[in-house]
């Protein structure tokens, strides 16, 4: 074989003979490495046996079988457990926990006497073991191994045979079939390939560690999302002890769930109830905070949206700053508050912050803020025990959005008395037997405001 040397790009995959500053493909700068050139493996080159093509109402409706995993919130992200020979993709940023997540399944699976191979490129054995014994991790065949090379741990693997197998991280492991260093985006592939035939021929549920950085990913387990069946992706804030895992693709199940954990000294822990979670230390009484009654995946979650309005000093320029919302919604929720409601802003600065460091992204939110900022510009508090959602418009209109009942129920269940919501969902819901909860609906922020003030 002839090595030729290449330049690819480690954002996207595009490859130029000499060296670029920005590559032309994705516009990242500064993403090209050298690389030898070599014929890569056709994707999924012989991992099922030949095919023939089959009659539409001959093919069996097979269904693949699962193992659950004792973690259950992990079973509902993946859709209902592991898939029997599936590979799972798990990204997330250095740190955020992922190893401690793979060794908690691996120490559960070992429990029930499912063999697992936890394969670790980045730290030893004791390192792992130091771990382990926070984590409690006790008897079972939970096989740990040290090894970079693929070829030698999947040599290891066919050796062992085990019915689960972790590789920690793809990016550290290399393919001696590559002569790139480990982390680049041929090595990453070739170790995902490799591993993805593996999976399938000797039917091991398999899960790969990717790390991503913040600003995406760099060789980045992005380029492997099409090669393997799941990508779950492992998020939080790092100086915040909650962590959501939810899955950006699933071959087998929906994409919607999404499970929140707390990161303990004795690992990760499940969080049951996330809206209680997310709701104990809200302050009593305060102006600018408000209770949105938000969807995450599918379920419902109670978050608090905090408002906080001061003079701009020494500055023309107010300061428009938003923690876990979205920016241009935001600025164009206090326009629509200035032109609506009649105040002006002009020389404020205004802060907007989701508590807890979780994002919020739907527009439901948007009624919760305009009673927040308001809140906070009348400086007084919205009363206790209410929850609000809804979107805003551009006229001041506000409407309706999807599983007003889940959210409705969600604050029920958490003792909120009041939900001020859009009229039309307001509507939609009085036929429902809601006991112990009153319903305001509301057309517009200007009858938003006053009803709750
Ligand atoms: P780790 O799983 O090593 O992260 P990753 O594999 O994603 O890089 O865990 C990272 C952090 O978690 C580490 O800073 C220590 C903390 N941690 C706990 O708080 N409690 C625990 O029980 C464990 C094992 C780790
Ligand atoms: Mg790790």
């Amino acid at each position: 074989m002839k090595d030729k040397s290449v330049f690819v790009c480690q954002s996207c995959g595009a490859k130029s003979p000499k060296w670029l500053g920005r590559c032309p493909a994705c516009s990242e700068w500064n993403t090209f490495v050298e690389e030898s050139e070599t014929e890569e493996a056709p994707l999924v080159e012989q991992a099922f046996a030949p095919a023939e093509p089959i009659v539409y109402k001959d093919v069996k409706n097979l269904r693949k079988p699962r193992t659950r995993i004792k973690i259950d919130e992990v079973n509902k992200v993946l859709g209902g457990g592991v898939v029997l020979g599936s590979l799972v993709l798990i990204g997330g940023e250095p740190g955020i926990g992922k190893s401690t997540l793979l060794l908690q399944i691996s120490r559960d699976f070992a429990s029930e006497d499912a063999s697992v191979l936890y394969v670790s490129g980045e730290e030893s054995l004791d390192q792992i073991k130091l771990r382990g014994e926070r984590l409690g991790v006790g008897g079972g065949p939970l096989y740990l191994l040290a090894e970079t090379g693929l070829e030698r741990i999947l040599a290891q693997a066919e050796k062992l045979k085990p019915q689960i197998l972790v590789i920690d991280s793809v990016q550290t492991v290399f393919s001696s079939k590559l002569t790139s260093s480990p982390g680049t985006i041929s090595q990453v592939r070739e170790v995902a390939n490799q591993v993805f035939r593996f999976a399938k021929r000797n039917a091991v549920s398999s899960f790969l560690i990717g790390h991503i950085t913040k600003e995406g990913s760099l060789a980045g387990p992005k380029s492997l999302e099409h090669m393997v069946d799941v990508v779950l992706l492992f998020e939080g804030e790092r100086d915040h002890s909650y962590r959501v895992l939810r899955a950006l693709k699933n071959r087998f199940g929906p994409v919607s769930e999404l499970a929140i954990f707390e990161m303990t000294t004795a690992g990760l822990e499940a969080i049951p109830d996330p809206s209680a979670f997310f709701l104990k230390e809200r302050p009593k009484n305060e102006a600018g905070s408000v209770v949105v009654a938000t969807i995450k995946g599918t379920r419902p979650l109670l978050i608090e949206v905090q408002a906080l309005v001061s003079p701009t000093l020494f500055s023309s320029n107010p300061r428009r700053m938003t923690v876990g919302l979205d920016r241009d919604r935001a600025s164009m929720l206090l326009a629509v508050i200035e032109r609506k409601l009649g105040y002006t802003f002009g020389g404020e600065d205004i802060y907007l912050n989701v508590a807890g460091g979780l994002e919020i992204g739907e527009p439901a939110a948007d009624l919760g803020i305009v009673l927040g900022v308001v809140s906070c510009l009348m400086n007084r508090p919205v009363p206790p025990g209410l929850a609000a959602f809804g979107e805003v418009g551009l006229s001041g209109e506000i409407r309706s959005v999807g599983q007003s009942l889940a959210r409705v129920k969600e604050a029920a269940s958490l003792g909120f008395l009041t939900v001020i919501l859009p009229e039309g969902n307001a509507a939609g819901l009085a036929k429902e037997n809601l006991e112990g909860i009153r319903l305001i609906g509301a057309r517009s922020i200007r009858q938003a405001i006053d009803l709750v003030f």
